[in-house]
């Protein structure tokens, strides 16, 4: 069986050119522009690129959009001072901070200083609580991305036996819940699989849809896969490479040859699951304006 290919670009911008019809529907009823700020703290330079592109989508959709830069040195006091800032700006519908912050400041600590409101990346526990409970709130970008391209490429959740793989609170646990709560795009029977699970290849192989997660280079093989099952590749991970003008090339989680032979459909990594989250941060920042219009709940 050779896998049925899903790429993540075509899937982002039907869901950007929808978001842009949308967002200016809202402006021309409410006089309301969605507004995006996303804070950096030090110069990293992997999350400059990041956080560059984040704005640039912003204003490529004609959407307000800040980029707060502040020192490695900037004190637990300052970013959070500026956080409360943001909140308290009328323009600002979604504020974002970019991790990794530098050592010494508390990450966990900051993002509790984001108005729940404007909390697009859904970390926030107000946020996370209601994703447990099943309640409408923000859905973490890369987890709320991977629903989304399995919902966009007609393969059917409900019922289904899925395996996550990695239980972070990034994206294998509100995977997990997503999947998992009673809703269209949920009703699936959820294992959750981690570094301690035993005999991990023999749960794998129980998933009809089967998701990686665990940011280790190549590891799912085809004997995890069971034939026919989806495969979602959300790893992304640098491997030396000599040969290559940066020195690295990007890899997933999954090893793509062996388990495009086994799998239905596949996500490939670069280029899978990788454009879908800012698609969701745009997504996002668009019901944040529209919560602030009233217009949802
Ligand atoms: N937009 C995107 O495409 C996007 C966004 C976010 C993340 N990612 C990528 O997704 C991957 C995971 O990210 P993350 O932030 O969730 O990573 P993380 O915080 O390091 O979590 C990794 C998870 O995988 C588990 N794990 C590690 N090695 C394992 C193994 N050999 N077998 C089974 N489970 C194992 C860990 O188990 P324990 O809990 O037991 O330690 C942990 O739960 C990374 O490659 C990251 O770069 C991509």
């Amino acid at each position: 069986m050779t896998a049925r290919l899903i790429k993540g670009a075509p899937i982002r911008d039907a869901i950007l050119e929808n978001a842009r019809s949308e967002a200016k529907r809202l402006t021309e009823r409410t006089g309301i522009v969605p507004g995006l700020v996303v804070v950096i703290v030090g110069d990293d330079p992997a999350s400059k690129v990041y956080v560059n592109m984040k704005k640039k989508t912003c204003l490529e959709l004609g959407w307000y959009s800040e980029l707060v830069e502040m020192p490695a040195t900037a004190t637990q006091d300052q970013v959070a001072d500026e956080i409360e800032r943001l909140n308290r700006d009328e323009r600002v519908h979604g504020i974002l901070l970019q991790s990794p912050l530098p050592k010494g400041l508390d990450e966990f600590a900051l993002i509790q200083r984001i108005d729940p409101l404007k909390d697009v990346d859904g970390f926030h526990p107000v946020n996370m609580g209601k994703l447990a409970i099943g309640i409408p709130g923000f859905v973490p970008c890369t987890p709320k991305g991977v629903v989304e391209m399995l919902v966009r490429s007609d393969i059917e959740i409900r019922g289904k036996r899925v395996v996550v793989a990695g239980r972070s609170h990034l994206v294998g646990t509100p995977l997990a819940l997503l999947l998992s709560r009673k809703s269209p795009q949920g009703d699936a029977t959820v294992t959750l699989v981690h570094s301690r699970t035993q005999d991990m290849p023999a749960v794998c192989r129980e998933g009809d849809i089967l998701i990686a997660a665990i940011g280790r280079t190549e590891t799912i093989t085809a004997d995890y896969v069971k034939p026919g099952a989806v495969v979602v590749d959300v790893g992304t991970n640098k491997v030396d490479d000599p040969t290559r003008p940066k020195g690295y090339r990007l890899t997933g989680d999954v090893h793509f040859e062996s388990v495009s032979e086994v799998a239905s459909a596949i996500t490939p990594s670069p280029g899978g699951v990788g454009p879908m989250t800012i698609a969701m941060l745009m997504s996002n920042t668009l019901e944040a304006a529209k919560r602030c219009a009233g217009l949802i709940e």
